[in-house]
């Protein structure tokens, strides 16, 4: 039986401030779709057409909470059948309208919808067909974000989300209560992609879309995804989400870690973790107060003692970071007395949710003692403490996440979503390890050029939490610091089998004075891309697709005068190592970032671009 048609009228989320994230969404919609889509600039045109358009779905409904400025949305005309798909899968849409001129009975259809996608449609009878409007379900796991900020217990949270699903069913006025969800604020921190503070990671609904878009361009039944740079897990939570099951690999355990919390933590029950928190609690405060004071007759300039039964043995720091003139011995002690009594909730806290302690014990100290890394190279950085304590930060963490996850149950019963496994591995990009499953869709995003500006290290920006607990010594920490791609220290490696533009770079790095120490590394950096790009090519399934998000350029500027040096096309220059590997480069797309998100990577005085490398395995 042949589906009857609809139109379709998709209004985009009001939080997207950038239209190349307008043209993302259009990406994402015509290749789940396989069908052209139109953009509409006022969306008063469509409830023009159809006035019973305009009313349906309080808040959800076509003319409210619309993007401010730019582009509203999007139309097309489709099967009836791919609404579901819609709802499961749109990354950028806060609501999906349509009209349906059919004469047969499609408000069953609808029924049978609500059975399987949750209470997200709603859908009413007009004079020659039916109208309706859908929420999608990333809409609503988004938008949890801020209903969680707002709730203080997961009756509360679990209500909240109700009454933002029932208000599908409301006539929308002004001052209605879920108004203030719907402001227009970022959502990047939803579930737990805020586990662990993380610089330069994917935002989720990036991830989400390459996803998407990676999917339907790779004919299978079956699809894996690949990270190879997993980072903190944003791309393995969402393909997780999509159903979709996922491989990361990171050379950093800690990032492997976070990752495995990351994915993992959605399988925990809010009431278990409610039973562990008032316990955890008063044990994280109490070792606080019952810390031994720190024994000054040692060298306090590499003593960081914190005798737990988890790990006995003494912590040491690495010189590089006592030599900062912020790490004061008064700090020291502080910080030591703060970790020896996180260690000591991890050690007792109960073994099934031992890695998620772990995870926020870590997040905890990455907030309580920030490195920034300046832009010479040389490993200098700006260090600063935080006004809460680690073991505040922890317990607050620990109480949140009791709603996060009493949020997640409530939207995975009510939707009926359906996680998919996630499998993290501590690994090298340039010689991966062995993949159980053959993957065919990579989406990744690798270190940045080591000359960028502010790049910091990420291993060694992360050196009191590898160390605090127990993943590595000191030495092994500056081991790993060295081999990380990127990294400005690692093994002397020659230039020769540079390409043309890639020796131009590091001819100029030499060249000049301040910048010199940037060119062996940078050198460096281009030929481990070589061996990460054949290793992709090697592991993805035949027509498998990667998309690999890189700084668009670096622009080097005279110190005194700001004026362009010299400019690298850092995104270019990937794609012809992708090439190089035998990868077939389909398009580059660059995508603009908002400028004072935190996120984005470094502090450049132009608009700061990314690009996306569409790259294919043709055989
Ligand atoms: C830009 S971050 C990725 C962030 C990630 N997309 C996210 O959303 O969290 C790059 C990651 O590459 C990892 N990395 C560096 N060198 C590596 C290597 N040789 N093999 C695997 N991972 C590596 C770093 O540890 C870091 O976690």
């Amino acid at each position: 039986m042949t589906q009857p048609q609809a139109t379709y009228y998709l209004k985009l989320r009001n939080n997207i401030e950038l239209e190349d994230d307008v043209r993302l969404a259009k990406l994402e919609l015509e290749a789940v779709t396989h069908c052209q889509a139109e953009d509409i600039k006022d969306l008063s045109s469509v409830t023009q057409a159809y006035p019973s358009l305009a009313n349906l779905g309080g808040p959800w409904s076509l003319l409210e909470h619309r993007r401010g400025v730019g582009q509203q949305g999007f139309c097309f005309s489709g099967s009836l059948s791919l609404l579901p798909v819609l709802i499961r899968r749109l990354s950028f849409i806060q609501s999906i309208s349509g009209v349906i001129h059919a004469t047969c009975d499609v408000l069953a259809h609808f029924q049978a919808l609500q059975n399987d996608h949750g209470p997200v449609v709603r859908a009413a009878s007009f004079e020659n067909g039916v109208v309706f409007v859908a929420i999608p379900h990333y809409a609503l796991l988004e938008l949890s974000e801020h209903i969680v900020s707002g709730s203080r217990s997961s009756k509360e949270v679990q209500d909240n989300l109700k009454g933002l699903l029932g208000s599908l069913n409301s006539t929308y006025a002004a001052e209605d209560t879920t108004a203030s969800i719907f402001a227009p604020r970022q959502c990047t921190s939803h579930l737990s992609h805020d586990i662990h503070y993380y610089k330069a990671k994917f935002f989720p609904r990036l991830a989400r879309c390459l996803i998407n878009v990676g999917v339907e361009n790779v004919p299978s039944r079956d699809h894996v995804v690949l990270d190879g740079f997993a980072g903190s897990g944003t791309a393995l939570l969402e393909a997780s989400l999509l159903g979709l099951p996922s491989i990361g690999v990171d050379i950093d355990p800690l990032s492997v870690l976070i990752s495995e919390a990351k994915t993992g933590v959605l399988g925990l029950a809010s009431s278990a973790l409610a039973n562990e928190v008032p316990r955890l609690r008063e044990l994280a405060q109490r070792s606080w107060v019952g810390q031994p004071s720190f024994n000054w007759d040692m060298p306090w300039t590499n003593s960081l003692q914190a005798p737990t039964n988890e790990s006995p043995e003494r912590l040491v720091l690495p010189p590089w970071l006592l030599k900062n003139r912020n790490m004061t011995p008064e700090m020291v002690e502080t910080i030591s007395r703060e970790v020896g009594a996180l260690r000591e909730v991890i050690a007792q806290s109960d073994p099934a949710i031992r890695p998620f302690v772990r995870v926020l014990v870590s997040d905890a100290l990455s907030k309580r003692l920030r490195m920034r890394f300046m832009g010479t190279g040389v490993g200098r950085f700006a260090l600063t403490f935080s006004a809460r304590t680690a073991i505040q930060v922890f317990v607050r963490a620990l109480e949140r996440y009791v709603i996060v996850l009493a949020s997640w149950e409530y939207l995975r019963d009510t939707l009926r979503l359906q996680p998919a496994s996630t499998e993290v591995l501590e690994g090298d990009a340039r010689s991966l390890p062995c993949l159980h499953r053959s993957p065919d869709v990579i989406v990744t995003s690798p270190p940045y050029l080591p000359s960028s500006s502010g790049r910091e290290s990420y291993a060694q920006a992360r050196v009191l939490s590898l160390i605090a607990l127990g993943f590595r010594d000191k030495a092994s920490v500056d081991n790993l610091v060295g081999e990380s791609v990127g990294a400005m220290n690692g093994g002397a490696e020659s230039s020769r089998g540079l390409t043309a533009r890639e020796a131009g770079v590091v001819e100029f790095l030499r060249g000049d004075e301040l910048r010199s120490i940037k060119a062996e590394p940078t050198a460096r950096y281009f030929l481990d891309m070589r061996k990460a790009f054949a290793e992709m090519r090697r592991v993805l399934a035949p027509n498998g697709v990667a998309m690999v998000i890189s700084g668009k350029q670096n622009t080097f500027y005279r110190f005194s005068t700001r004026e362009p040096l010299f400019v690298v096309p850092a995104a270019e220059v990937l794609a012809e190592e992708a090439q190089f590997s035998g990868l077939k480069v389909e398009e580059l797309r660059d995508v603009k970032l908002v400028k004072s998100n935190m996120n984005a990577r470094p502090r450049s005085l132009d608009d700061y671009y990314e690009t996306i490398l569409f790259l294919r395995n043709v055989g």
